[in-house]
């Protein structure tokens, strides 16, 4: 299987303000490679830096040093160095990210956000909108919400929309962070169903699951961030 997927060398330290400046560094020489078709779980304890490797992975933190090389169109484009419209074309064919909340826009009903993918990519409106019902109703949203905003749902609900609004997309690169976290067990069924039926696809997924048996069900690697690079202390 062709890799989609190349860190090398990543390192995250972040500068505490309110501590005179001082230097936490969160993650060391991270090196990690990830396949199409594999499930690499990202797994370490809370605080050890999970979310700043998969927020780095899709360029929201810019890392300290290091390379995140990532397959898109043909080529490599290090998403740490590329120019910001470059990553933000990376990030709209190749990188799929179901971050932990939802951003809700006020005033976009449930349909527009979930097809709003689509429809940015120049799928017909009700071509989208047809998918999006589609995923809706396999993600158990009730058709009565579909048409208000989802800002007063409830954390699951909302989960799931988020959920919906990425997988609509068959990005070749999914980067989930707990995405079943406040989910009930079948829903929690069907986005594990989603997530290996993408994997048996082709796509790359990078995820963090705390739940153990949510891990067995889809890692086909676990990648621990190694025990050495434990939260320190770094001299400013
Ligand atoms: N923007 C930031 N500024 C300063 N410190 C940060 C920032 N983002 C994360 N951190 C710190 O980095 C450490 C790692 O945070 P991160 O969210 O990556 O942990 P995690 O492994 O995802 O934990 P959890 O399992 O609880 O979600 C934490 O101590 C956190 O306080
Ligand atoms: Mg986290």
């Amino acid at each position: 299987m062709s890799r989609r997927i190349e860190v090398n060398g990543l390192s995250k330290d972040f500068t505490l303000h309110l501590q005179g400046g001082q230097q936490m560094s969160i993650l060391s020489g991270i090196d990690m490679q990830v396949d199409a078709g594999e499930c690499v779980v990202i797994h370490a304890p809370s605080g050890a830096g999970k979310s700043t490797l998969l927020r780095s992975l899709y360029a929201n933190y810019r890392a300290s040093s290091g390379q995140v090389n990532i397959w898109h169109d043909g080529a490599w484009v290090d998403v740490q160095s590329a120019p910001a419209r470059q990553v933000l074309t990376v990030r709209h064919h190749t990188l799929g990210f179901v971050t932990q909340f939802l951003r809700v826009i006020p005033r976009i009903s449930t349909l527009d956000l979930v097809a709003e993918p689509l429809i940015n990519r120049g799928v017909e409106k009700q071509v989208a909108h047809e998918q999006a019902e589609e995923l809706l109703s396999r993600l158990r949203i009730p058709k009565r919400l579909w048409h208000i905003p989802p800002a007063t749902f409830s954390g699951g609900e909302q989960q799931r929309v988020n959920i919906a609004r990425t997988m609509i997309c068959d990005y070749p690169i999914l980067l989930l962070d707990e995405p079943t976290a406040s989910l009930d067990e079948a829903n929690r069924g069907t986005v594990i169903d989603m997530i290996n039926a993408a994997r048996e696809r082709g796509v790359a997924v990078v995820g963090i699951f705390h739940d153990e048996a949510v891990r067995q069900a889809l890692a086909t690697r676990i990648f621990s961030i190694p025990a050495a690079q434990a939260v320190s202390l770094v001299a400013a």
